[in-house]
């Protein structure tokens, strides 16, 4: 993933789909064959993805709200009074409930998703719960360039801080140098004074990695099989998800977890995009050939320190779990 915040305008509709129709014929042309990653999230991807969130095997979201639970007093009185938040993938929007009621008096929330029903579901709860804040929702794939919708409130000081919120270790599905490229261009749009709160899952033993992402429900399965459904629907295409198996490597070297589609058949499908210049693009595949769906990268807290740290932000407090799966960092942009 390249990510991008821009005081420039927003991708129009057809130059999105262009790209991701490039991005996806590139990908898909590779050895290994590559998908992005912001294919799982249609509407049907979000729903499987709030469900793999509450699975026994996928530990990373009840570990990291336990953590929230803990140090959210302590992020009170780091951040102080009025800030504006603003969140990279609100999803269900549980976590942006737990750190708005823990902050003092926070005046504006910006939750920026890619699913568009559930951010605005969400937007609507957390106006009429929150009457005096005012909730700005972003649909926006943040990996790609877009405009914060607000007057970067860093410039007004006395109105309190910038908070980023970047829960839920999604961080960790960028490639390391687009994570700090990411950060970095955050860093740049608070300012001097702002502040990020993110959540980083942890390198751990390989059984209890590739369990959390080939869980025994076969939820996660379907949600990486979702990717091809939506790709579908977007370009017109014929695949048959059912002809791909789930597949969860740990890739130790690498410090990621790689979801991968394995064809089950020898194969072929087509896109045919409805789109200016731009031809039907086939991909034939033998039996066993894999697609890769999903980077997951996990992190040392010092080595994820460190890529911050190159991206400007200053590390002032961290926290873990009892059995340090997952961490929660608080920075702040340095000058
Ligand atoms: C959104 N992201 C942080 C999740 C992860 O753990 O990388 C996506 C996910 N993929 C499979 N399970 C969950």
């Amino acid at each position: 993933m390249a990510g991008g915040i821009g005081a420039g305008g927003t991708l129009t509709d057809e130059v999105r789909l262009l790209r991701l129709f490039d991005e996806i014929s590139d990908g898909l042309s590779r050895d290994p064959r590559r998908l992005p990653e912001k294919l799982f999230y249609d509407d049907r991807g979000a729903r499987l993805f709030e469900q793999i969130t509450r699975l026994d095997a996928y530990y990373p979201t009840r570990t990291e709200i336990g953590i929230l639970r803990r140090c959210l007093d302590e992020v009170r009185e780091l951040v102080g009074p009025s800030p504006t938040v603003v969140e990279f993938g609100t999803g269900s929007g549980r976590k942006t409930n737990m750190l708005l009621d823990a902050l003092e008096r926070p005046t504006t929330c910006v939750p920026i998703d890619i699913s568009e029903a559930q951010l605005l579901r969400f937007a609507d709860e957390l106006q009429r719960e929150y009457p005096d804040m005012a909730v700005m929702p972003l649909i926006a794939d943040y990996t790609e360039p877009f405009a914060l919708p607000m007057p970067t409130p860093s410039r007004h000081p006395p109105e309190g801080r910038t908070l980023f919120f970047f829960p839920g270790s999604s961080v960790g599905n960028f490639e390391p140098s687009q994570a700090a490229s990411f950060l970095e261009q955050v860093g740049w749009a608070g300012g001097v004074g702002s502040s990020l709160l993110i959540g980083v899952d942890l390198v751990k033993e390989a059984p209890v990695l590739e369990l959390a992402y080939d869980d025994p429900e076969g939820v996660t399965a379907e949600f990486n099989r979702n990717a091809l459904r939506h790709l579908n629907h977007m370009f017109e295409g014929d695949i048959d998800p059912a002809a791909f198996a789930h597949r969860a490597v740990w890739n130790e070297a690498d410090s990621r977890i790689e979801m991968r589609l394995v064809s089950q058949a020898d194969q072929s499908f087509t896109l045919t995009p409805d789109l200016p210049d731009r031809e039907p693009l086939r991909i034939d595949l033998r039996r066993g050939e894999e697609i890769v769906t999903e980077h997951s990268y996990k992190y040392h807290i010092e080595q994820f320190e460190s890529l911050c740290r190159r991206a400007g932000w200053r590390a002032v407090r961290s926290w873990t779990d009892d059995r340090e799966r997952f961490s929660v960092h608080y920075l702040e942009k340095e000058a």
